[in-house]
């Protein structure tokens, strides 16, 4: 097939800085917007010349290309100047997780925006390392509980108080290690690694206080996985009788039935409210008292996965004793991660700290040991196992719950849709481990979702459709960063650490 030029009707670079990034530029210093041109030009030169592809078909390309102009729409389009709120509307601050995703975006076709994106992130880190789920930065009624609910003690509260899965050092590595700029790269990361390792240290400090290797959710929003069915046992804890009423804002920007229940939400808000009483989220109390205390495979996989990309940046920078800190992370991980394997089930599963039981649903988050890199190769194999028989189920991988459990549905947030985030996750470790064809039908899926249904926040499994929000920040990242078979970030499945843990 004939070799086919990328991107021929993007036009090339004017110098020109156009959407929200400018309209912030633009009121900066004279010098910093002439940085940020050149940044910008030399990053829009790699993308648009990144060269031609062969054994390309056509007409795929083409809406593959579609996809890339539109990806860079979306993020411009949810750039609040520093910042990329996940979904206009519907989340309208600046999320932890989708952030440091979204930078890898960013990093695509505008470096210098990719790393302002981790610094906005990082600028309201608490004093004790904690990096908190959300952000404020400005007030917004459309979503609720903002930052008059939260009360964390500053006033007006900057974030809420909880963290969420800590991807920064994994989008740091991606950015440094890929970088048309390595000079100023370099920069960059000697700012934020120490803002990176306080945070790790900050996960085990406040969330592993009895050094078992694996960190604790308190909450679960800190997954990520808001109504995973794989805490349904543990959210039975009484709701707060007094807790004062409320009105959600998600369902008026999403139908009903793809998002948490009322029931959960009490709950969820009972957590909250009794953390704000424990001294306004002092975390040595929270761990102690919080009814709800999980060890969560996202979290820990994420934060296995980040430790070693941490590594990798503290020995570029040439940090010995941190070197040494993390890779006792690492080992000690290794431990903790053992008592989460389900030999019966051959899946790892989420663990009840209260109650010391594993937690029975099957869910994604069960092959992301994959990602981190710390399942055994028997583990992996029966990962496989499960995994290809849970796509017998369904007509597009991977759902958030195992297909063939009772609870699952096909359109509820975490209880059963896919999420491009775990694909790539889940993707990236199946590589990992030699199962290439596996890895490539996931990467397939994912592109026929984002074809057939947009950037949207997740999707059915059975039908293919979107979910949730429209115009999704991380949901572009990924078609970016991932999908796009040129990345220039081509987010690889590079895993490095000082013992490959496979045996
Ligand atoms: C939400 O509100 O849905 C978020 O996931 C909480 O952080």
């Amino acid at each position: 097939m004939a070799k086919i030029a990328r991107y021929p009707s993007l036009l090339p670079f004017t110098g020109k800085v156009d959407g929200p990034t400018a309209r912030a530029a633009s009121a900066a210093p004279a010098k910093q917007d002439k940085d940020h041109a050149l940044w910008r030009e030399k990053s829009l030169r790699r993308l648009f010349t990144i060269g031609h592809i062969e054994h390309e078909n056509e007409l795929e390309q083409s809406t593959r290309d579609h996809i890339v102009r539109e990806s860079m729409e979306v993020l411009r389009s949810n750039d609040r100047g520093g910042y990329t709120v996940p979904a206009e509307g519907l989340y309208p601050f600046q999320w932890n997780w989708d952030s440091a995703i979204v930078a890898a975006g960013w990093a695509v076709f505008d470096e210098l925006r990719a790393w302002k994106e981790l610094e906005t992130l990082f600028s309201d880190q608490w004093k004790d390392g904690m990096v908190a789920s959300i952000n404020f930065h400005k007030f917004s009624k459309t979503y609720f509980p903002g930052p008059e609910i939260w009360g964390t003690p500053e006033n007006p509260s900057k974030t809420s108080g909880i963290s969420q899965p800590p991807v920064a050092a994994l989008s740091a590595r991606f950015m440094y290690e890929h970088t048309a700029h390595p000079v100023e790269a370099k920069q960059k990361i000697e700012d934020l690694f120490p803002k990176i390792l306080a945070w790790h240290r900050w996960w085990y400090k406040a969330r592993d206080p009895n050094n078992t290797g694996v960190v604790a959710i308190l909450h679960p929003w800190e997954s990520g996985m808001d109504n995973s069915p794989a805490w349904d046992e543990s959210m039975t804890f009484p709701i707060d009788p007094t807790l004062p009423p409320y009105e959600r804002q998600d369902l008026t920007h999403v139908n009903a039935n793809m998002r948490p229940t009322k029931d959960t939400y009490d709950r969820y808000l009972t957590l909250l409210y009794r953390f704000k009483r424990e001294n306004f989220y002092d975390p040595d109390k929270l761990y102690e008292i919080s009814p709800f205390r999980v060890t969560d495979l996202c979290v820990n996989s994420i934060l296995f996965r980040a430790n070693r990309d941490l590594r990798w940046l503290a020995l570029q920078l040439g940090k010995t004793d941190a070197v040494a800190e993390i890779e006792g992370w690492l080992d000690n991980g290794f431990e903790g991660f053992k008592k989460l394997w389900d030999e019966e089930a051959g899946l790892f599963k989420c663990q009840d700290q209260i109650t010391g039981k594993l937690e029975d649903a099957a869910i994604s988050a069960a092959f992301l040991p994959l990602f981190a890199g710390v399942a055994t190769r028997e583990q992996a194999a029966r990962l496989v196992e499960n995994l290809s028989t849970w796509l017998k189920h369904v007509k597009y991988s991977v759902p958030s719950l195992d297909p063939q459990d009772p609870r699952f549905e096909q359109l509820r947030y975490w209880r059963g849709p896919i999420w491009l985030i775990i694909n790539w996750m889940i993707s990236n470790g199946l590589r990992h481990y030699g199962y290439d064809e596996l890895a490539d039908r996931i990467r397939n899926d994912s592109i026929e979702l984002t074809n057939k249904a947009g950037l949207r926040e997740y999707f059915d499994p059975v039908t293919g459709d979107g979910a949730g929000g429209t115009k999704f920040s991380w949901t572009a990242a990924m078609c970016l960063a991932w999908l796009d078979r040129n990345a220039v970030i081509a987010i690889g499945h590079k895993m490095s650490g000082h013992k490959d843990y496979l045996n």
